[in-house]
């Protein structure tokens, strides 16, 4: 297998925003069947703007690599810009993943977009458009 890169060992060494945040604006939950992976995350919004975000997954060191990064890469941002944060710009920012790792990073966008559906949802009364998490 692929090595994995000095990135992807530090965020599963030392993942941030590991957590919940009780009173979450958003909250998306995902897991894939057939690793059996589970991950949720975590979003608070102001002003449009994501202002928090934590994750807590059940799943591979790819799985917690690729959902710390998001919460960093989407903390500080704009709905709409976060929105534009593929699995494929996660897998670059964390200096690449092995190819069968790419789903774990697919959970990750999955489960953001997840959160930002739920807090639409709960503020505007309709989901994020066009929206359907991937299948495996
Ligand atoms: Fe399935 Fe990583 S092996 S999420």
């Amino acid at each position: 297998m692929e090595p994995y890169s000095d990135k992807v060992m530090d965020h599963f060494m030392h993942p941030r925003n590991v957590g919940e945040i009780a009173d979450a604006d958003g909250h998306g939950k995902v897991g894939n069947p057939v690793c059996g992976d589970i991950m949720e995350l975590f979003i608070k919004v102001k002003d449009n703007i994501i202002t928090d975000a934590k994750f807590k997954t059940f799943g591979c060191g790819s799985a917690i690599a690729t959902s710390s990064i998001m919460t960093e890469m989407v903390i500080g941002k704009t709905i709409e810009d976060a929105l534009t944060i593929s699995n494929k710009a996660v897998v670059e920012a964390l200096g690449g993943l092995p190819k069968v790792k790419i789903h774990c990073s697919v959970l990750a966008e999955d489960a953001f977009k997840l959160a930002v559906d739920d807090y639409l949802k709960k503020t505007t009364g309709k989901g994020l458009p066009n929206f359907k998490p991937h299948e495996e």
